[in-house]
């Protein structure tokens, strides 16, 4: 469910039609729902009432400082993987100690910082940095929370690149080795063992690896307290799934109830790090059709967006909707719609069948709020794109667009090169 809808034949979002938008900041641009995120909050956090637990946003899905900010004032946490993400969240005026940090290579910088955040915790994901923790820890003279993140071998059954959970994938610490591990931490002066941390992957559509993961992880609670090793937390990670064409991925309401169903009587606070579920569907990109070209039978409907701005269809073969602007029904057609970069994986849909669109037409790419700004850059120096925020009628720049001088103000011309 989301608040993009058709009104008279013209593309809305709430109470805004986007093509005024397109007029008022050019293209492309991202653009987000803001009922749609509180909507979507609510869906996760309301069959949660009562239990004691920790949402913390994936920011890696998005990590948006307007939506961060309204996030933190619903109380949602964040799961952050890196010095920059920790930055934005604290700024944001999200509390560390509801900030979990994961991620395989934590530098020392980070660490620091991390461990003078207060964060909930680290999610340690390696025996090396287990050790480099507690060093830090002990350097700074303080006790550092910390969770391993396991690596149940489960099976997500997503796309590769987006599975984390199999013992091939670089994440994690095996369910036997982490014994081990909570052992060592447990003699360690400076480390408070607090949690047990897993993700298995991303856009999971069924709830069976979710559970299989859990039951791994219940074995290993139950072995690692006859050690004398309790814990606090347990933190399932993110994953659930999102429509994007036809997937069925169970509703959060099912979610939870599974979960709090196979965690019953563990008496542990749940974390979790949800990112596509809460702000996937909640955003899409904006983009001008330029050109209309046709090849041996091919039509290719080049646009103003390219993988530069949303690369999930070029990296994962991801498929997200194209919606014009203006409805239209004329003479659908099988075409590709494709970016201006100068690569054969610039596209945004393939082989896809749309109405005729021209020169100057706008479209949506849908379901485009998670892991698309994220991941966007400035390959072939092209500027980012801009972020608007609607709330109903009205609407926000949140990012602006990216100019041509902010593409080389971090560059520096040494003399010495230029003279010679
Ligand atoms: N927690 C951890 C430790 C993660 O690595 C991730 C995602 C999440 C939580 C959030 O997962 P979510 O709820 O969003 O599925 N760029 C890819 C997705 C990569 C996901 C990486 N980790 C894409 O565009 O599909």
């Amino acid at each position: 469910m989301h608040d993009f809808m058709y009104k008279q034949g013209k593309l809305y979002c709430g109470d805004i039609d986007l093509a005024k938008i397109a007029k008022d900041v050019g293209t492309p641009f991202f653009c987000y729902s803001l009922p749609t995120i509180r909507r979507h909050i609510q869906a996760f956090e309301g069959p949660l009432a009562g239990v004691d637990h920790q949402t913390c946003f994936a920011m890696k899905a998005n990590s948006s400082m307007a939506i961060l900010s309204y996030m933190a004032g619903q109380g949602l946490g964040a799961d952050v993987v890196s010095g920059g993400e920790l930055y934005r969240a604290l700024k944001a005026g999200i509390d560390g100690s509801k900030i979990v940090y994961s991620g395989v290579g934590k530098t020392v910088e980070e660490i620091d910082m991390a461990i003078n955040a207060g964060i909930m915790m680290f999610n340690i994901e390696s025996e090396e940095e287990l050790e480099v923790i507690h060093e830090q820890a002990q350097a700074l003279g303080k006790k550092v929370a910390i969770s391993i993140r396991v690596n149940p071998d489960v099976d997500a059954q997503t796309h590769p690149y987006i599975s984390t959970g199999l013992k091939e994938n670089k994440f994690g610490i095996d369910v036997e080795g982490s014994i081990a591990q909570y052992l060592k931490a447990k003699e360690m002066e400076y480390l408070d063992v607090v949690g047990i941390d897993c993700h298995i992957g991303s856009q999971l559509t069924e709830l069976r690896p979710f559970i299989d993961a859990i039951e791994r992880l219940k074995f290993l609670i139950a072995r690692l307290k006859e050690h004398g090793i309790e814990f606090r937390y347990l933190d399932l990670g993110g994953g659930l799934g999102i429509t994007y064409s036809d997937e069925e991925p169970p509703h959060p309401n099912e979610y939870v109830k599974a979960i709090r169903e196979a965690v019953e009587g563990l008496g542990l606070k749940l974390i979790f790090e949800p990112g596509r579920v809460i702000i996937g569907n909640t955003g899409i990109l904006v983009t001008k059709v330029l050109y209309r070209k046709q090849r041996s039978g091919k039509i290719f409907v080049v646009v103003d967006a390219g993988m530069n701005d949303l690369i999930r269809p070029s990296l994962y073969n991801a498929y997200h909707d194209i919606w014009p602007l203006r409805e239209n029904h004329a003479g659908r057609q099988k075409a590709d719609v494709v970016g201006p970069i100068c690569e054969s994986g610039d596209f945004l849909a393939k082989d896809r069948n749309l109405p005729h669109l021209s020169r100057g037409d706008l479209v949506a790419v849908m379901s485009a709020g998670a892991y698309g700004f994220t991941m966007a850059s400035n390959y072939n120096s092209r500027p980012k794109s801009a972020e608007i925020l609607v709330d109903g009628a009205q609407y926000f720049v949140v990012t602006k667009r990216q100019t041509y001088e902010d593409l080389v103000a971090e560059e520096i011309l040494p003399d010495e090169i230029l003279q010679k």
